[in-house]
């Protein structure tokens, strides 16, 4: 069966390998979405070639539940679909916050909110904007036709690894290793096999927060996100450097692969809507609920998942304990039981029970951080830049975890205030 619903492209519902990095690069999903949240609002698919089947969940309230409730849905044994793309056992299981249920959960989380307090942000609030100050005006001294995929990964990996305490030096190799470990069979970050690819992030990627660790002291007074894991306790005692190591992954995971995604979409709704952003220039009260619709309209994280814990009810379907259940975000936020017009980008929504952070317990930690800087990347386009045009092709990044461009050439007008 061929769906398309306008405005969508077609899309052939019998055949979605969901694990299928290209599919997502190259498929309007929205389209899928809409079919399976009115059809077949928690479906079986089995992507085959000796993987195993999973569930897919797309309604707002059934997303919600899965993430909410651990004591059904647990994420024990791995949240990213990776391990089941890659056929892979977890390897972080009660170590890493992520991978982890309460109460175990609460032992990682409690010390690590404080690293994102809004005190902490606060001081952070200064270079952030010098960052996002610098990577708007670099992009208009440039001129003519600028590709924003690239600074649009660099200002998050530097917000967030100053705030981890990472060196500068190592920051671009530092996000060439997240986009191999989330998109491993796309070709501009591949090297070898999609298995190979992951296997040589992870290992550089944990030697780095090996040697990081190994430079902290354990009675830092003020120490950053890197200095919190070094002192911090769990019941058998001290972080072992492995959990350490574990921890510090899923962070730098956490702030690159996502953020960037919001900041393309802004610039590309910028592009698309000049007169919504006109009414947020003019009216700086209209930010906060723009940037809530920017959140939702990106779903930065397409998916998310989860095992079951016992066997579950869900719209009609038995959910077999020790299944796996996936979440989509992306889907769940544009379900019209709970947004007015999903398609429509509304500057002023308001309530927006968007889900891009998650919900329950391991709603995003970074979330605070998150907010902050792109109300600050916000303000100052808004302050520098008049127009955004899109000047050529965007390409998608290849990933069935989170969604992004790696492509996005754009010709941006400055304002006359901002030519100095
Ligand atoms: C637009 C930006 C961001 C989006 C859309 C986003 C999205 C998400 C989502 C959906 C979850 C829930 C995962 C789950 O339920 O399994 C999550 C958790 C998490 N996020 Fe974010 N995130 C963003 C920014 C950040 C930043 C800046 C950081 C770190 C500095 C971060 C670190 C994490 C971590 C470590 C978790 C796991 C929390 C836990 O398990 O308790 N994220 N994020």
């Amino acid at each position: 069966m061929i769906i398309s619903t306008p405005p969508f492209c077609p899309v052939r519902f019998q055949d979605p390998d969901l694990l299928d990095s290209a599919f997502h690069a190259s498929t309007d999903m929205h389209a899928l979405w809409a079919h399976l949240r009115d059809n077949r609002p928690v479906y079986r698919a089995d992507p085959g070639r000796g993987r195993e089947p999973f569930w897919v969940v797309t309604r707002h309230e059934d997303v919600s539940r899965v993430l909410r409730s651990h004591t059904e849905f647990s994420s024990r044994r791995g949240t990213i679909l990776c391990v089941l793309d890659l056929n892979t056992p977890d390897i972080a299981t009660d170590d890493m916050l992520a991978d982890t249920d309460p109460p175990r959960h609460r032992e990682f989380r409690e010390p690590l909110n404080k690293a994102f307090s809004p005190a902490v942000i606060a001081r952070q609030e200064g270079s952030i904007r010098k960052l996002a100050r610098r990577t708007i005006l670099t992009a208009l001294e440039a001129g003519d036709v600028y590709d924003m995929a690239k600074p649009a990964r660099m200002f998050p990996m530097a917000v967030s690894a100053e705030i981890m305490g990472l060196p500068p030096e190592s920051w671009e190799r530092l996000s060439e290793l997240v986009m191999m470990t989330i998109a491993y069979d796309d070709p501009s970050y591949s090297v070898g096999s999609a298995q190979a690819t992951v296997r040589q992030a992870r290992h550089e990627l944990f030697e780095h927060f090996r040697d990081e660790f190994a430079r902290r002291s354990r009675d830092d007074t003020d120490p950053d996100v890197i200095g919190v894991l070094r002192a911090m306790d769990l019941t058998e005692g001290p972080l072992s450097e492995r959990q350490a190591v574990l921890n510090g992954f899923v962070l730098l995971i956490g702030a690159n692969v996502t953020m960037p995604h919001a900041l393309g979409t802004l610039f590309t709704l910028m592009a698309q809507y000049p007169e919504k952003f006109q009414a947020v220039r003019e009216n700086p009260d209209l930010r906060p609920t723009c940037l809530q619709e920017v959140l939702r309209w990106a779903s930065p994280v397409t998916a998310l998942m989860r095992y079951a814990v016992r066997d579950v009810e869900l719209q009609g379907q038995t959910i077999r304990a020790g299944e796996p259940v996936t979440a989509w975000l992306g889907a769940a936020n544009r379900d019209k039981r709970v947004f007015k017009d999903p398609y429509t980008f509304d500057v002023t929504r308001n309530p927006n029970r968007h889900v891009a952070f998650g919900v329950g317990p391991h709603y995003c930690i970074g979330a605070g951080l998150a907010k902050a800087s792109l109300k600050i990347f916000l303000d100052e386009l808004l302050d520098l830049v008049e127009t955004v045009e899109i000047a050529g092709d965007i390409e998608h990044v290849a990933s069935h975890f989170v969604s992004g461009y790696k492509r996005m050439p754009l010709r941006l007008t400055p304002r006359k205030a901002a030519v100095r």
